[in-house]
């Protein structure tokens, strides 16, 4: 039975959703959270509703054995397929990035707002429906980035092609004339330096922080927040946790993670 002290589980596909948790680690210091990159899956962006559901059960199982009195789903992919199937049968709280961020949005009533995010994200069109919902002068355009995780998670960002890439994704978006522009996946504000070369930097918004103040004021409201400092994050991945190091270091520096099968 999970109490106050329990830890909070967060995870993503590889090192995107420490965007997050650095956040939550800004704003929430006390408590106690374990980490799951889930390398083996990686990309996640590609994959279909059916293969996100089972990977997801997996990793929802594996916090609960670990008690966890929530799961935030630092992954956009997986909050827009499969979060409408998962939230009621857990009995932690589960906090979906996409629609806390989409609320959010809807308040800034804004003509147009891009989004950048991964293939099956844009094929759900996730952002798209809660946005234009919510606040029906908004616009919303989705842009599918394939290759921006890869660029992440080996590293490779500042390579020429990548730089190409990047460019190209930006003219295609700098079309629609938009007023802001979601890093619709948690990997891409590792790319911020190099997309703001092309717009100022006010013009993105990384949900990151609005999620962790969500997640804090909702955390209080219910009155589940942690007792005392416990102890550090707790990092585990599916593979090649020397690879995830590495790429960690701009969000959150991981100097150790447990490699897990499960
Ligand atoms: N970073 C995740 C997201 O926010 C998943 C990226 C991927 O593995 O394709 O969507």
């Amino acid at each position: 039975m999970s109490s106050n002290n329990s830890p909070i589980g967060i995870f993503d596909s590889g090192v995107g959703g420490l965007s997050v948790l650095s956040e939550l680690v800004n704003v929430l210091p006390n408590e106690r959270y374990i980490y799951f990159g889930d390398t083996a899956n990686l990309p996640y962006g590609d994959k279909t509703k059916e293969e996100l559901l089972k990977i997801s059960m997996r990793i929802f199982e594996f916090f609960k054995v670990n008690d966890v009195k929530a799961v935030v789903m630092a992954c956009n992919t997986t909050s827009a397929n499969v979060y409408n199937i998962l939230k009621t049968k857990y009995n932690f709280i589960i906090y979906p990035i996409i629609p806390i961020i989409a609320k959010y949005i809807a308040l800034g009533n804004y003509d147009r707002v891009g989004v950048f995010a991964t293939k099956a994200t844009v094929n759900s069109h996730a952002y798209k429906k809660e946005i234009e919902t919510q606040s029906y002068d908004t616009l919303v355009y989705e842009i599918a980035c394939p290759s921006w995780v890869s660029m992440v998670e080996n590293s490779s960002q500042y390579k020429e092609q990548s730089l190409k890439n990047i460019k190209m994704m930006m003219n295609f978006m700098l079309q629609y004339h938009p007023d802001k522009i979601i890093l619709g996946c948690t990997h891409y504000p590792y790319l911020l330096d190099c997309l703001i070369k092309y717009a100022p930097c006010e013009i993105f918004i990384n949900p990151a922080e609005y999620f962790a103040e969500y997640i804090k004021k909702d955390l209080e409201a219910k009155n589940l927040l942690c007792e005392k400092m416990i102890s550090r994050p707790k990092f585990y991945v599916s593979a090649d946790h020397t690879k995830f190091e590495r790429a960690s270091s701009l969000f959150y520096y991981v100097e150790k993670a447990m490699e897990v099968h499960i």
